[in-house]
């Protein structure tokens, strides 16, 4: 008998080919609106602990394909993880989110390591290794890094913050050191997606949640221009990698960043005006997205109306159906299976 091999769907949307049934899954979606998740969480301890603990992130990982049957799995780590393998301190504090020591003396950047110490990420790469094993066939496993701008905001704040102003100005300030830093990411990130690869993942997403805080001319050079370096760097060792990139926020800037970046795929976020970004992202590229997080809190009607206006949309072509943004805590699982059914027209 021929042997006929299982499809992952999603891949093969980033091979450009549109499925009748758009694959699945959501950004976060391995967090604390499982109760599964907070499990493990707790017998973690520290919110590193949990990513650098190969089989306790290879759970989490697993828990949403278990229980969802997702097309795809998401690595279970954390963006920062590259700030702490070059020697930053980064720390979350619970309820509030990530800590890292602030980079505000560009002198600063003159000292930060440029090579990340794989040794430190080595339980990811193990984290790998193992859920792919343990994962069915026909989902797709993806690995990720943050883009350099996003990590950078952080770095350089040592804190979230609602509008990344001392990145921003820093970047204004002290654009060599600022250039330097990007580099340093570019590198590391590029060193890390190469090795997630090889570990096993089919694809790999860039985040840049901070992008759409950027002026056009800024985007270009501290969004689009490190994201083209990471993506060619990767592909000069792994020709055929698979990429999606997801500028979120980005506005109608997306369509610069989709025509300089040689992308699979690109994350749409619920912002984005669906005409434009049908007529003038998806004719390129494939498109993941763009469901409004708080839709799926919300459920019901809003829910279904949500949920409709995204495969109207975007359905007739290669579409990666998701959410927005990530997932968040407060959100219903029976509004995630609601989901589920209606994109799967159950
Ligand atoms: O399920 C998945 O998507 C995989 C795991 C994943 C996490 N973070 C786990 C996580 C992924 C892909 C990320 C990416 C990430 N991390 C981004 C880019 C995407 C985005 O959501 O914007 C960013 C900006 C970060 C940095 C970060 N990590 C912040 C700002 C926070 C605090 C906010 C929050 O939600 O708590 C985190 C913590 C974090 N990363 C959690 C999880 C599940 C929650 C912490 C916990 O469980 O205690």
């Amino acid at each position: 008998m021929a042997n006929t091999a299982v499809k992952k769907t999603l891949l093969d949307v980033l091979h450009g080919n549109r499925q009748s049934v758009p694959p699945i899954w959501m950004m976060r979606q391995a967090g604390r609106y499982l109760p599964e998740y907070r499990a493990v969480r707790e017998k973690a301890g520290g919110f590193l602990d949990l990513c650098f603990s190969p089989e306790l992130a290879a759970e989490v990982t697993l828990q949403p394909i278990k229980r969802f049957g997702f097309d795809a799995a998401i690595l279970f780590s954390d963006i920062l993880v590259i700030p702490h393998a070059l020697g930053c301190k980064v720390s979350f504090v619970a309820g509030e989110g990530p800590r890292l020591d602030p980079l505000s003396d560009p002198k600063l950047v003159g000292s930060m390591k440029r090579d990340v110490d794989h040794a430190v990420l080595e339980p990811v790469y193990e984290t790998i290794r193992r859920v792919k094993q343990a994962l069915p066939p026909a989902v797709t496993f993806l690995g990720f890094c943050g883009a350099p701008w996003t990590v950078a905001t952080y770095m350089i704040a040592g804190e979230g913050t609602a509008d990344q102003a001392p990145a921003r100005l820093f970047a204004y300030r002290h654009p060599e050191a600022f250039a330097q830093m990007i580099d340093n990411l570019v590198e590391a990130s590029a060193a890390y997606l190469v090795r997630q690869l090889r570990a096993g993942v089919d694809a790999v997403q860039i985040f840049d949640t901070w992008a759409g805080i950027l002026p056009p001319e800024q985007f270009a050079r501290w969004s689009i221009a490190p994201t083209a370096r990471i993506v060619a760097a990767v592909r000069t060792e792994i020709p055929d990698a698979r990429i999606i990139g997801f500028p979120r926020g980005a506005g109608s800037s997306l369509e610069r960043y989709v025509s300089e970046l040689p992308l699979n795929a690109v994350g749409l976020d619920w912002m984005i005006d669906r005409k434009f970004a049908r007529e003038r992202i998806q004719r390129r590229v494939a498109v993941q997205g763009n469901l409004d997080p708080l839709v799926l809190i919300a459920g019901g009607d809003a829910l279904d109306a949500g949920v409709d206006a995204v495969l109207e949309a975007f359905s007739d072509g290669p579409f990666i159906f998701n959410l927005g943004h990530g997932i968040t805590p407060e959100t219903p699982i029976a509004n995630v299976e609601r989901m589920i059914r209606r994109v799967r027209g159950g």
